[in-house]
């Protein structure tokens, strides 16, 4: 399938660069027609480290700033790598632009305000659709150069960058008409960007202004992907001929973000949960929401797979996008849940259960998922309990 492990958007840059190339490593060793004999994977493993050690991944790697890799780390947004793959997001880009160069009397001669404007990319489109004013604000290092691309593009006196934490920063106007933001992570919810908007609306967005996108859904479906679980999962039982499984206890609970082949749907698709970003409370982006996923064919059941779509219903006609294995893919791929059990599932049957959804305690940009489900059917009668922390 070519899957490979995505990284999340607050990942160290390079990381998904290191992903693709320990990939292509591992097809090459695998792709060989070597005989498999121990020997030789010995030696590949060595050319391996020894390349590695050639070339160090790039999040390692000092950059020719002063900052460190840890900076890097916990800074991500301030290198240009993230903002360059969200800006070559044609899905996501194209979708933001469209909606405000086409939606034109949403901002004309309206106060905006970009919640997280990173390159200012959403400000520029706003400020040419004939906003009064934009206020960028955006809190890593990316914020300096914003203000750059600013003054170069000749838009100093429509938009103003400023650099910091929306929750902690003075804006120079008591009110706005307009919010526009792109905060959706992984599994819509990772990062938890969703609150800073939020945190926007409730202390500067005047009664009637609007939110854009204005209404995020999560949904849930259910796959065949033996082959994936097979080399993700089930490998750490047997690793080299030791037992690695507490690992596999680990790969479990981490969801996968990774792009799922739309023939390997084997049910229906089930909406979970809508949020209206213009009316919700922080607190709505924790929830339980049931399912029932009917099976579309006989099939095994490996994995739950999420994903979300993004409208702007504000727009004179509704425009938005999905992340779903059904759409042309994006950056946020998909989140695939591995199921302990293998389920065999005939047409007609139901998989039921819920799913609980709520920020990590101790980090809330982390998510924590636990799944309830259940099969009575004619070849598998199964319940159970899993956990999941998305970080
Ligand atoms: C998903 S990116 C979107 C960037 C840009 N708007 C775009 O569409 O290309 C989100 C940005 O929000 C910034 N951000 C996240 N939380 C923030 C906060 N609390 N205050 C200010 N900026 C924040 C991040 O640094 C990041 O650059």
């Amino acid at each position: 399938m070519g899957r490979r492990k995505g990284g999340n958007k607050s990942l160290a840059p390079g990381d998904s660069q290191k992903s693709s190339s320990s990939n292509s490593l591992h097809d090459a060793a695998t792709g060989t027609s070597i005989g498999g004999g121990e020997e030789v994977d010995e030696v590949i493993e060595e050319r391996t480290e020894s390349s590695n050690l050639e070339n160090p991944p790039q999040s390692l790697a000092l950059s020719s700033s002063d900052q460190t890799s840890a900076d890097y780390y916990f800074d991500s947004y301030s290198h240009f790598g993230i903002h360059e793959e969200m800006l070559k997001d044609v899905v996501r880009t194209k979708t933001y632009q469209n909606v405000i160069y086409q939606n034109t009397f949403l901002f004309k001669n309206k106060v905006v305000l970009d919640v997280g404007a990173g390159t200012g990319i959403l400000s520029f489109f706003c400020a040419k659709a004939g906003a009064k004013h934009v206020y960028a604000i955006e809190c890593s290092h990316m914020a300096d150069m914003a203000k750059e691309i600013v003054q170069a593009n000749g838009f100093s006196n429509v938009i103003t960058v400023l650099k910091g934490k929306v929750e902690e920063i003075e804006l120079p106007v008591t009110c706005i008409d307009v919010i526009i933001s792109e905060w959706m992570g992984y599994f819509l919810l990772f990062e938890n960007m969703l609150n800073t908007v939020l945190y926007a609306r409730d202390k500067w967005l005047i009664n009637d202004g609007i939110v854009l996108p204005d209404k995020a859904s999560l949904y849930l479906t259910a796959i065949e992907d033996a082959e994936y679980k097979e080399d993700k999962i089930e490998f750490w039982n047997d690793v080299y001929g030791f037992d690695m499984s507490c690992i596999r206890k680990q790969a479990m609970m981490e969801p996968l973000v990774d792009t799922v082949d739309q023939n390997q749907i084997v049910t229906n698709c089930q909406l979970l949960k809508t949020m209206n970003i213009s009316k919700m409370a922080p607190g709505d982006a924790s929830f339980t929401a049931p399912f029932k996923l009917v099976a579309e064919r006989n099939d095994y059941i490996h994995a739950l797979v999420a994903y979300f779509d993004v409208s702007f219903t504000k727009c004179h006609k509704m425009m938005g996008f999905s992340t779903g294995p059904r759409s042309k893919a994006t950056h946020w791929k998909q989140t695939v849940l591995y199921l302990e059990d293998v389920l065999t599932i005939c047409e007609g049957e139901a998989l039921v259960g819920s799913m609980t959804v709520e920020p990590n305690k101790k980090n809330p940009r982390d998510v924590d998922i636990m799944l309830k489900y259940s099969l009575n059917g004619q070849h598998c009668q199964v319940s159970r309990t899993q956990h999941y922390k998305m970080r």
